[in-house]
């Protein structure tokens, strides 16, 4: 049986023209609280309703002898707190480690109706989500849970990513998958030692200059260019979730204090067709929140198209610029992705 929510209508495969933005809630920052810590959770109230998803941390960054209190931290948020509008979601810790039971247990049996979504990290293949999936099941039966939970799983091994499409088809509780590019970069033996973001050392150099005789002059001093290293899992993620039905998200960006580039490496995200990204502290909520919604000028320019388009169909030049059934359809992705978050 499905869960009754309704962004698990399929995007592209068999989608009603013209192709439209998928209805699910505004979900543009995952906002991660350390639910061992006594003074994050006493803010949890205050900051719940300036986020669209709030989560309760249990995995990496929770030293191994706070993984109980970390439990009982989420456990008692679940129980106190009155979360809206606002999503509500736990990261539990791997299914190797010693805890993830417990925690997937207490998620269930203890947290009432309160929590949406349980991510799952370093997801291999589907056998972990069925595994998740039947647990879910056995727990729910028991707690008389109303709905059922859904999952998010972390893309953050070689082999995770090697089986991205059998991860977002192995349960009808997919809710999305995030990119997790620092156990990711450990695992496929990338040589940094950073969370998310670029790298000076990635990069493409301008063409060398050609001298006189015809020769090229190395020059060590030609520009260069960093690139994305991240580029081709995002995409890739996109795909499997557009496909699949489900949503994807970017993962954490760790230089807090760089607010600059985490916009960037948001905002090619979200070029590329991710939802929302992690936010790690209160000043990459903001961020968040104006990356992953269209630009004001972007959705009015989309509208002039919608518009000048009619029904939807044909062609025609604005402002020198071809525009058609194609570009139609992506005008609407953006203006129907700012009505709903300005409901
Ligand atoms: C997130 O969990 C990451 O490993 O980047
Ligand atoms: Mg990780």
């Amino acid at each position: 049986m499905r869960p009754a929510k309704d962004f698990f209508r399929p995007l592209a495969v068999g989608a009603p023209e013209p192709i439209r933005e998928v209805p699910f809630p505004p979900s543009r920052m995952i906002h991660f609280f350390p639910a061992a810590n006594e003074k994050m959770r006493s803010k949890v109230p205050a900051i719940a309703p300036t986020v669209d998803i709030l989560l309760a941390n249990l995995e990496d960054g929770v030293p191994a002898d706070q993984k109980e209190a970390a439990r009982a931290g989420l456990v008692e948020v679940a129980q106190t707190v009155d979360f809206g509008q606002t999503q509500f979601w736990t990261r539990v810790n791997s299914l190797d480690s010693p805890w993830a039971l417990d925690d997937i247990t207490a998620a269930v049996l203890e947290c009432g109706e309160a929590l949406d979504v349980i991510m799952i990290p370093k997801v291999e293949g589907p056998e972990d989500i069925h595994y998740v999936d039947r647990l879910l099941a056995q727990l729910e039966a028991k707690s008389g849970r109303t709905r059922p939970l859904l999952v998010h799983a972390i893309l953050e091994t070689a082999r995770g990513v090697a089986n991205v499409e059998e991860i977002c088809a192995a349960s009808p509780r997919m809710q999305g998958l995030s990119l997790g590019p620092a156990d990711l970069a450990a695992n496929r033996r990338m040589k940094t030692t950073r969370v998310g973001g670029g790298h000076p050392g990635y990069l493409v150099r301008e063409d060398p200059p050609v001298g006189d005789d015809g020769e090229t002059v190395i020059d060590a001093t030609r520009a260069t260019h960093q690139q994305d290293l991240w580029h081709y899992t995002i995409a890739r993620m996109v795909d499997a979730c557009v496909t699949h039905g489900i949503l994807p998200f970017y993962g954490p960006f760790g230089d807090i204090k760089d607010t600059v580039a985490c916009e960037d490496q948001f905002r090619n995200a979200y070029l590329l067709g991710c939802v929302g990204a992690w936010s790690l502290h209160p000043v990459q909520i903001d961020v968040a929140k104006k990356v992953f919604s269209p630009d004001p000028a972007d959705v009015a320019h989309a509208q002039r198209v919608i518009e000048a388009m009619g029904d939807g169909t044909g062609a025609l030049m604005l402002d020198g610029k071809m525009e058609d059934d194609a570009s139609v359809k992506q005008c609407h992705v953006v203006v129907e992705l700012a009505k709903r978050l300005s409901e």
